[in-house]
This record gives structure tokens, C-alpha cells and sequence, in this order.
């Protein structure tokens, strides 16, 4: 989790291997996937073959993810042949039916063969959730899968993606700048700030004892039913500049409990309680 512009895109994209290259640059760690070791010594061919079959992602907008001149059903197809170049035509046509009445779409034989703009905004990622699922991969990447649609929707994509994770035992990567859907989601979460993650922890113990500074202003600037407040917090600043980062903490600027080191040293992630970690220097100190 983490706002906007925070870097939550890029990194899925540096896990996928689908950073463009040119501008783009992996220019340090490592990406550790069950028995493949560190993708990032793959080849590209060898990536290939992973993703879509052992690791696939749901793309942040729908509406421009799908191709319009192609059928939904023959853009999940096209997903299932990369993998199976020797599928029968029928088998691959009843696959695809299936994918779809699993993802709840209504009228699956028919929307097989209806076009992007004839689906609404909630079916049209359903059809890119079938495409994830397709090939029955280990690991689904979900960025934002529901920023883009309406509050009702966005609640039914959820939970049929919280069901599916259990049916197909596949681990689910939820990207999301929104607390309340984290909330409701996920197990353990990495908050991101300016292009790091700044705090690793199970869901209950970020949200009743968030450590890094950020952390907390993020969750002190939502409303609460079980408290009274006068007014939420504000966390003062804005985000720096990710081409031009200062020196040390880059939360300093913005940090209200910044010690002299901030300025000099960036904090790395430690483990503070179990399973607990967070980047900041005074978090450690305070220990
Ligand atoms: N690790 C990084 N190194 C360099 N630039 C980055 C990095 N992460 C993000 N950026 C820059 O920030 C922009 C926004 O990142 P993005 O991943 O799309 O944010 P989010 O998905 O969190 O809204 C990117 O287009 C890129 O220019
Ligand atoms: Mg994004």
C-alpha cells in the first residue's frame, strides 16, 4: 500500500519483468520466486514462460488494458495458447467459457464473443481476471484492480478475488492505496513511500500499532467510528522528487520525530517485534 506515485506500479512491473528497457533500469536486489531463485538472472525467454503460467497480473485500468478490437473471449484464449500451442479449438473455447463463469460474468457463451465496449466496467475486469487466472498461476499480481470502478463493483470484485485465491490456492499480490480495502484483504502488507517499502508487518499489528511516521499519519488521517477526534491529522509536506532524492531518510523532510542521523543515513528495513519491520531510525532507537 501506499499513495499514489509512491512506486507500487514500477515494482510489480520490476517482479514481472516488464520494465521497459530502455529508461528502465533494475539497478539492485533481487526478486526470489519458489524454486525459479532470483528472476532477475533469468533470460528473457525463460520469463516468458513464467509469466502467465506461474506468475500473472491484473492490470490497474480495465478500460485501456483490454484490446478493442478483439473479443474478450479471444483475448483470454490468446492468454491459454501462449502456454498450450496445442489445445483443440473446442477445448479452448469451453476453457474460456469456464474462466468466465467462474469470474461470475453473466451470460458466459455469449460474452465469450461481445467486445470490450460492450461489457461494463465491472465485467471488463472480470474478463482480465479470467486472463489472470487463465493458466492457473501461483502468484497473481492485482494493482488497483478496483480503483477504477464504482464503490458497489469495486466490493463484489473483491471478495470474488479473496474467493478465488482460496479455491485455486494461488498467492495474491494486492496493490491498493486504500486503507479500508487493505483492511479487508490482506494478511501481511508492505507500505510503500517514495519508491520503498517503509514498514512490513501482519495487518492487525499495522493497523493497531503502526511504527514508521508515515505509517501512522497515513492511518491518523482517515476517519474512525470508534474514536472521537476533532480533527484528522495531516501529514505536512508533499512527496519528494523521485529522480532527485535527498539524502538519508526520505521521509525526513515531512517526519515530526526526525533525529540528527535522518539527514545522513537511509534506514534500512529491520525486524523490531516479529514479524514487525520498519525502515526509520528512531523506531530502532526507541527499542
Ligand atoms: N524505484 C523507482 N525508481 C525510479 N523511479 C521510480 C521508482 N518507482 C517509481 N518511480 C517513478 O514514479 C512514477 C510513479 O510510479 P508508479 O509505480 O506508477 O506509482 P503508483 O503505482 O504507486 O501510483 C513512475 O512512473 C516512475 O517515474
Ligand atoms: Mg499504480
Amino acid at each position: 500500500m501506499g499513495e499514489t506515485g509512491c512506486g507500487k506500479s514500477v515494482t510489480a512491473h520490476s517482479v514481472m519483468g516488464l520494465i521497459p528497457v530502455p529508461p528502465g533500469r533494475i539497478v539492485g536486489g533481487t526478486v526470489t520466486f519458489g524454486k525459479h531463485g532470483n528472476l532477475l538472472d533469468l533470460k528473457e525467454e525463460e520469463m516468458q514462460k513464467l509469466r502467465g503460467k506461474e506468475m500473472s497480473m491484473i492490470f490497474q485500468d480495465p478500460m485501456s488494458s483490454l484490446n478493442p478490437v478483439f473479443t474478450a473471449g479471444f483475448q483470454v484464449e490468446e492468454a491459454i495458447v501462449t502456454h498450450d500451442r496445442h489445445i483443440s479449438k473446442k477445448d479452448l473455447l469451453s476453457r474460456v467459457v469456464g474462466l468466465f463463469k467462474k469470474v461470475n460474468i453473466s451470460d458466459p457463451e455469449k460474452s465469450v464473443h461481445s467486445y470490450p465496449h460492450m461489457l461494463s466496467g465491472g465485467m471488463k475486469q472480470r474478463v482480465m481476471i479470467a486472463m489472470g487466472l487463465s493458466c492457473g498461476p501461483k502468484l497473481i499480481i492485482a494493482d488497483e484492480p478496483t480503483t477504477a470502478l464504482d464503490v458497489s463493483i469495486q466490493a463484489q470484485i473483491l471478495t470474488l478475488l479473496k474467493k478465488l485465491q482460496k479455491e485455486e490456492g494461488s498467492s495474491v499480490l494486492l496493490i491498493s492505496h486504500d486503507l479500508g480495502v487493505i483492511a479487508a484483504m490482506a494478511k501481511n502488507v508492505a507500505v510503500m513511500y517514495a519508491g520503498s517499502i517503509v514498514e512490513y508487518a501482519p495487518v492487525s499489528d499495522l493497523f493497531q500499532q503502526p511504527m514508521h511516521p508515515y505509517t501512522k499519519g497515513l492511518l491518523g488521517a482517515i476517519p474512525r467510528l470508534d474514536r472521537d477526534i476533532e480533527r484528522l491529522a495531516v501529514i505536512p509536506g508533499t512527496l519528494p522528487n523521485l529522480f532527485d532524492l535527498p539524502e538519508g531518510c526520505k521521509f525526513r523532510e515531512r517526519c515530526s520525530e526526525a533525529l540528527e542521523i535522518c539527514a545522513s543515513v537511509r534506514p534500512r528495513l529491520i525486524e523490531i517485534e516479529p514479524g514487525h519491520e520498519v525502515a526509520c531510525h528512531a523506531c530502532a532507537r526507541d527499542r
